[in-house]
């Protein structure tokens, strides 16, 4: 935990809940008269908006799982000096739409298991994890039809489809028993309002514990 403020992450399959949640959060808060940035990765700050780009349109085999794992990982060290750190260090709540964990998944396990080199590149790029993450856990296959509906042009991964999700799902649910200190894992498959009234009491009681 940094001097300061306090960094958030939400995680969880495509289509969980996710940005509609941290939307919802940082609402809540800033009612509260927090200080918030609500931002997502990949992206986040101009350059890794630029590589956003670059790592979600196209075919799926557009880049092979390294290359794949060092474009997120740019993406993510320019996030964090321009816009995370900074907003960190001057008391704000910063909440963030997916972070290192979905590298942890997605180039760690979709792929072989890459899992120790992303451990080892975000040690030596990142160095440092959310003082809190939120996995909004749910059931892969109406994840997938959810994240369908939205039909944009950044489905690279959506295209990898359910037998994906069904893998990343068991993986964020061994990520929160692994990291079990900062995860706090909610039930996503109920109504928008009664997730976010879950999402709210673990915010405010690791903020009533800092
Ligand atoms: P994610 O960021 O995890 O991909 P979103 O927040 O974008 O998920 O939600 C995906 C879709 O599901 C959106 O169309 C959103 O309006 C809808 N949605 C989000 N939460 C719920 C919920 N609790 N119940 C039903 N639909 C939801
Ligand atoms: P996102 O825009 O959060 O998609 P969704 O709203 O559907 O959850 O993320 C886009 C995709 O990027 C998502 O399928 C997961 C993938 N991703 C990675 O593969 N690695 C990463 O490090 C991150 C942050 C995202």
């Amino acid at each position: 935990m940094s001097a300061s403020g306090t960094f958030i992450s939400f995680e969880g399959i495509d289509g969980s809940g996710k940005s509609t949640q941290a939307r919802l959060l940082a609402d809540h808060l800033r009612d509260q008269g927090h200080d918030v940035i609500l931002t997502r990765e990949p992206g986040g700050s101009p350059g890794a908006e630029e590589i956003r780009a670059l790592v979600l349109q196209g075919d799926p085999d557009r880049w092979s799982a390294e290359t794949e794992l060092l474009l997120f990982t740019a993406a993510r060290r320019d996030h964090m000096e321009r816009l995370i750190l900074p907003a960190v260090e001057a008391g704000k709540i910063v909440i963030c739409d997916r972070f290192a964990d979905s590298t942890r998944m997605y180039q760690g396990l979709s792929r072989g298991d890459l899992r120790a080199t992303v451990d080892q590149l975000h040690t030596m790029m990142i160095g440092r994890e959310p003082d809190l993450t939120i996995l909004i856990d749910m059931d892969p296959a109406t994840g997938l039809a959810r994240a369908k509906g939205r039909q944009g042009v950044e489905e690279r991964f959506e295209d990898f489809g359910a037998d994906m999700q069904v893998k990343m799902r068991t993986g964020f649910l061994a990520l929160a028993e692994e990291y079990a200190d900062r995860f706090r894992t909610i039930n996503g498959a109920r109504d928008v309002d009664t997730v976010a009234h879950d999402v709210v009491a673990a915010v405010t009681s690791h903020l009533a514990h800092r």
